[in-house]
């Protein structure tokens, strides 16, 4: 992979395998099957069954130092909700990244897992008193005050004898992201404090003041499954030009700047991506220009990736349970569907299914494949191409399916979510078990 783009490169020029939305060790394998990381998707199904969520370690440690790289005088930290387990946590520590969580209990893994709380970031719009309670006990590095009533709640709960260092959620009014669901960068959603109508303003004097509250810096995320560099850089550029008013104001030069996460990343061949290489390069440029025009000191940066380390190094794996041609369309269901991924139900966004550990001659019919929910929303793909003699029993897998699938899991129809297995030079490792009936019908104690 190169360092400039995350894009992971096609195996062919003209991408003939189909395999550019793939982990980088994606490799077409004997009779049809895959292999990701040296392990055969055919017996990764085998040995752990379906629905199965496997993740490739070197693709998650190769794209976070990708951006260690492009962004190296940069903190880069990891957003836990695209995916979390504690063998993730791990990964994310030992490349050097921090981690945004945003709740007590993503905190509380990462925690338990060894993460040094110090380089933790705590968000969300409505925090818990046990959010917040646990944040200040475990000492996370910054908490991102994301509303009014949160200051003074978060200024009584510091021990006296300390000074917890937060930072502003700020809307900077940009629409940017790949869905309406997903857009958090203007006015008319729930996150952040508004620059236009002076809430931010109000609330960083309002921090200001607070003994127990030492303000750091200044955030923003302007909304996820972004491609395109310029958004953010007007992000940066109405962001420094908040930070002058600060300074003007108040004083005060803040030191940190995070820009939030939102990288977008191909699901489908054909797709884009957001270019890191190049948004490093922009970014730096705007941030500098726009200090020395404000005659401000260079602010540390931090950018808060989920879905760009995590999503492209994940491929979900399901058998096909039925088909069935209708007067116009072949459907092609499979063992799990919006349970494990709710993302085409919510957002509406299709993926790219392939047939492995099977070759078939047939000619391609193209088919819809859906989930085994009870909801005819339950659609994993619509119009692919799947050779046309595809039958229940064979395998399909897809692929960027690492981010914002399992961590949004639900317990729909009670068919259990998922285990996560790891692979790494030819070996597969269990990292997250399947949810059994047992556990299932442990929490429900009436009668
Ligand atoms: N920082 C903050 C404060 C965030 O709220 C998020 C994502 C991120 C960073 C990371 O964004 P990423 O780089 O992963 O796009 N469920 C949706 C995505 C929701 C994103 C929520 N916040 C999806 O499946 O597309």
């Amino acid at each position: 992979m190169s360092v400039t783009s995350l894009t992971p490169p096609a195996l062919t020029p003209d991408d003939s395998e189909g395999l550019s939305v793939w982990p980088a060790s994606a490799r077409p394998a004997a009779d049809g099957d895959l292999t990701v990381g040296g392990v055969s998707l055919k017996e990764a199904a085998d040995r752990f069954g379906t629905p199965l969520y496997v993740l490739d370690e070197g693709e998650v440690r190769d794209r976070c130092r990708a951006y260690r790289t492009a962004f190296p005088q940069a903190d880069v930290v990891y957003a836990a909700k695209a995916f979390l387990c504690r063998a993730m946590v791990r990964w994310v520590e030992e490349e050097g990244l921090g981690l945004d969580v945003c709740s007590a209990g993503e905190l509380g893994l990462a925690v338990t897992a060894g993460f040094p709380a110090e380089r933790i970031v705590m968000h969300g719009n409505a925090k818990s008193p046990e959010d917040l309670r646990t944040a200040i006990r475990l000492g996370v590095g910054r908490i991102v005050v994301d509303s009014a009533s949160e200051i003074a709640q978060l200024d009584s709960i510091v021990p006296h004898s300390d000074r917890q260092q937060v930072m502003i959620r700020v809307v900077p009014g940009i629409a940017a992201g790949g869905h309406a669901k997903i857009r958090t960068g203007t006015d008319d959603q729930k996150f952040g404090l508004s620059i236009t109508d002076g809430s931010a303003q109000h609330a960083i004097a309002n921090v200001l003041r607070r003994p127990h509250l030492e303000l750091v810096g200044l955030h923003c995320h302007i909304g996820s499954q972004i491609t395109s560099v310029k958004p953010y850089v007007a992000a940066v550029r109405r962001m420094v030009g908040l930070m002058s008013q600060v300074r003007d104001q108040h004083g005060v030069k803040l030191p940190e700047l995070n820009i939030g996460g939102g990288h977008g990343i191909a699901y489908r061949p054909g797709e884009s991506s957001l270019d890191i290489g190049v948004l490093a390069g922009r970014v730096r440029a705007e941030l500098v220009d726009g200090c020395a025009h404000a005659k401000l000191p260079v602010p540390r940066l931090t950018l808060e990736p989920g879905r760009a380390l995590v999503g492209p190094a994940g491929v979900a794996v399901y058998h096909v349970l039925a088909v069935k041609q209708t007067a116009g369309r072949i459907f092609v269901a499979v063992d799990g569907g919006m349970s494990d991924n709710p993302r085409p139900a919510l957002y509406g966004v299709r993926y790219s299914p392939r047939l492995v550990g099977r070759r078939s001659t047939a000619a391609p019919a193209l088919v819809t494949v859906v989930g085994r929910h009870c909801e005819a929303g339950d659609v994993l793909a619509d119009a692919v191409p799947l050779p046309g003699d595809v039958r229940p029993g064979d395998l399909l897998a897809v692929p960027a399916a690492g981010a914002y699938h399992l961590s949004m899991a639900s317990g729909y129809n009670l068919v259990g979510r998922p285990p996560i297995v790891a692979v790494r030079d030819g070996a597969a490792r269990m990292l997250v078990r399947r949810e059994s009936l047992e556990d299932m019908s442990r929490r429900d104690v009436g009668l």
